[in-house]
């Protein structure tokens, strides 16, 4: 029996006495419809049916998997090539193949009521029209059975069984290979050096074996920006260069670490401070990572460090420790979650809203900084997280109306002032997944240290 098959039992076992209907996705188009960005299936689909055509169906009825493939056409072989074989298919995908033609007629025969399906929506709403001939209806997770699919689906993957942890070893190897690659391009001499080079050796890698990059990259001695996806800049040698990269293995797992270098090779002093600030948070949270903890509370821990350090650096002042964590301040350094789910999504199942990231029960926070908190579970076995703290010094936060008495009573902006000049940003990312042992570290190899980056940078 495949590893297909035993998720195929699984939901069927979850979702009996309900049939199961789920799609592969459509081309996203760009600018006109024969102009698509490159097609990937949507994440569901892959998961139990592995990679097929766009416009495919999987179905699973009575216990039985089966895959819909689109027919092709003799302009579709023109254009495309001949599609996959109903033998390969139904090889790769442990189903039973059938044609797309069919699937309204199986249903029927089969006296499945389309009150009885259940279908999740897909990540591009006008595509959701497509359930419409099937369901009578588009897929909603406002719909009482999508709702009961999702969570399912939630409870499966969620914990990555073998076949997903060999695939994210896959996407996070290429992942690191991918930033050893940006790390050597950074330190390799080259005049009017910008972010683009640095991006072009990474994508160098991850393109050259079959694979994409999980999300869009973000190059950027701009670090404070913190999904700045905009490149180009100049290396400038007293900057931080802040590189948060993932791979998506060819069969669509996902890999996502962040590293920040020092374009000259050295960091200053306040960008060192800082730099060991956000490594001590990051070790910090991963001792906390085992089986039961709250991932709330391995957030507040970066939290709790950066209280600490900040006010050692008579960053903060005026306060207590407890009052700086109770005032918030510690979210305008630090201003997003220490990390998320990762799997076949690089924030894996988000397009579930938070069914995934959020326990029954919980709810995300108001609260600016942990508001973006995309974790709130108690961790178990095999779930794959990345913990990803950062501080970073956004002027405008330091402005802001609704900010400025928190700022007044606890921040020397006297001794902050060259920090946003001189460090901008500093996140440092790691991929680790929960284990009987606590975790395990699936990026390793990755210079981490400032002695292990300056030294990777000062040899030949
Ligand atoms: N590493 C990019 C993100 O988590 O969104």
């Amino acid at each position: 029996m495949g590893y297909l098959h035993s998720r195929h039992e699984a939901l069927a076992k979850a979702m009996a006495p309900y049939t199961v209907l789920l799609s592969s996705g459509f081309p996203q188009c760009r600018n006109y419809p024969d102009n698509t960005y490159p097609f990937r299936p949507a994440s569901h689909f892959l998961y139990l049916a592995g990679w097929s055509a766009p416009g495919s169906y999987f179905l699973l009825h009575n216990g039985q998997a089966h895959l819909f493939l689109p027919p092709y056409t003799i302009d579709d072989v023109v254009w495309s090539g001949p599609g996959e074989s109903t033998q390969e298919a139904a090889r790769r995908s442990e189903c039973t193949v059938h044609c797309t033609d069919e699937l309204a007629d199986f249903l029927h025969t089969q006296g499945v009521r389309p009150e009885s399906i259940c279908a999740l929506p897909l990540p591009c709403e006008a595509q959701n029209e497509s359930f419409e001939p099937l369901l009578g209806r588009s897929p909603s997770l406002g719909h009482e059975l999508d709702r009961k699919l999702a969570l399912a689906l939630v409870e499966l993957r969620l914990h990555a069984d073998e076949q997903a942890q060999a695939e994210l070893r896959v996407a996070c190897e290429l992942t690191v290979r991918a930033h050893l690659e940006g790390l050597k391009a950074l330190k390799a001499p080259k005049e009017g050096k910008t972010e683009y080079d640095i991006a072009q050796a990474m994508l160098k890698v991850v393109n050259g074996c079959g694979g994409y990059v999980s999300f869009n990259p973000i190059i950027s001695t701009s670090g404070e920006r913190l999904h700045q996806i905009k490149l180009g800049a100049a290396l400038v040698p007293d900057r931080l260069l802040l590189v948060d990269f993932g791979a998506e293995s060819s069969s669509g797992w996902a890999g996502d670490i962040t590293n920040t270098w020092p374009v000259s090779g050295r960091f200053s002093q306040r960008q060192a401070q800082i730099y060991n600030l956000v490594l001590e948070a990051h070790r910090s949270c991963v001792e906390a990572l085992a089986i039961g903890v709250d991932y709330a509370q391995v957030h507040r821990r970066a939290v709790e460090v950066f209280a600490e350090g900040l006010d050692k650096l008579g960053i903060l002042h005026g306060g207590t420790i407890e009052e700086y964590l109770n005032s918030n301040v510690v979210s305008l350094f630090f201003p997003h979650g220490v990390g998320h789910l990762m799997g076949l999504d690089v924030h894996d199942m988000e397009d579930l809203g938070d069914l995934a990231g959020y326990a029954p029960g919980r709810e995300r926070s108001t609260l600016f900084g942990w508001k973006s908190l995309r974790l709130n579970r108690n961790l178990e076995a095999g779930m794959v997280v990345t913990i990803e703290p950062g501080l970073y010094f956004i002027p405008e936060l330091f402005q802001a109306p609704q900010f400025m008495e928190t700022v007044d009573k606890y921040v020397d902006m006297q001794i902050v002032g060259p920090y946003f000049e001189e460090v901008h940003g500093v996140r440092i990312e790691r991929d680790y997944m929960v284990s009987e042992t606590g975790s395990v570290l699936l990026t390793p190899d990755m210079p981490t240290t400032i002695e292990e980056i300056e030294q990777f940078m000062a040899r030949a």
